[in-house]
């Protein structure tokens, strides 16, 4: 009988080949979520068992095309504008000034930019100081819908929340019936680019950053992804360069590699020298 059923030894072998593939971990207490998400993906892709379609994926995926399908349908897209602005802003006033005054330019990475809210916000930042023209600013996520989505501008209508700064939006946003849409000298000035964070080779490409902006996506990953990802990323900052992860994440637990400065209330962690 044809069964979508996601079983017990199902979700482990699905689950690990998940986790290998993009770094999400689903625990068993998330065994329904994963189930509806993997049963529709599998439905949608003509599969009446996820037997079936765990051996496309596992054996007869040329070219991963399966899999990323599989992952786009997963990942968690959760984002908005000015979403912790907090420590963006004192990125931007106590460390890419400095840089800039140095070296007369800044590169920066947005890691897991979702559908462009995050590196967006800070382009508006470097646009309101002056210093847009001054930084390579690019921004990536593995979900090539999502990185389509970003270069569009428009983002949904909930990409405005409470408490919003309404100063920096009535310069850049415009609200109106097809969402909201950001100045196009904001969008232009960020480069987007389809990658997974767990490719090294993909991610090496990107070259240096004096920031990397890794939040909101190492708490979907289990330890050792993360100490692998935090290890890729300490190799693509410059010596003074800086990692931030989201307001409630932290690094420190593993391991010595990386020091952590507070500064203004936002956390930058850096290489140990
Ligand atoms: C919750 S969003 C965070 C967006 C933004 N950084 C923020 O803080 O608002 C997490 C993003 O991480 C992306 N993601 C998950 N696994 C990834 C991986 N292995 N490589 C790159 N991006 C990944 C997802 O596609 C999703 O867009």
């Amino acid at each position: 009988m044809p069964s979508l059923e996601l079983t017990p030894q199902l979700f482990a072998i699905f689950a690990q080949l998940v986790e290998e593939q993009c770094g999400l971990h689903y625990s068993l207490n998330e065994r329904s979520l994963f189930e509806s998400k993997l049963s529709a993906q599998a439905a949608e892709q003509g599969f009446e068992s996820l037997l079936d379609y765990y051996y496309r994926l596992r054996y007869d995926d040329p070219g991963g095309v399966e899999k990323r399908a599989l992952v786009q349908a997963l990942v968690v897209h959760e984002t908005y504008l000015f979403r912790e602005i907090g420590p963006l802003e004192t990125l931007c006033d106590t460390y890419l000034i400095e840089v800039i005054a140095e070296r007369g330019r800044a590169r920066v990475w947005s890691a897991a930019c979702s559908t462009g809210e995050e590196p967006t916000t800070l382009a508006m930042l470097l646009a309101r100081r002056g210093l847009l023209d001054k930084i390579d600013l690019v921004a990536s996520d593995i979900s090539a819908a999502a990185v389509a989505k970003a270069r569009s501008g428009v983002f949904g209508r909930r990409a405005l929340r409470d408490g919003y700064p309404t100063e920096l939006a009535a310069r850049y946003v415009e609200q109106g019936p097809a969402g909201t849409r950001v100045s196009p000298s904001i969008v232009a000035a960020i480069r987007y680019f389809n990658v997974n964070l767990l490719d090294e080779a993909a991610v090496r490409e990107l070259g240096t950053f004096d920031a990397i902006l890794c939040r909101n996506v190492l708490i979907y990953f289990r330890d050792a992804q993360i100490v692998r990802v935090v290890s890729m990323l300490r190799d693509q900052i410059t010596p003074r360069g800086v990692i931030l992860v989201g307001v409630s994440e932290s690094l420190m637990r593993f391991g010595t590699s990386l020091s952590c400065e507070e500064r203004g209330g936002a956390f930058f962690y850096r290489s140990m020298p």
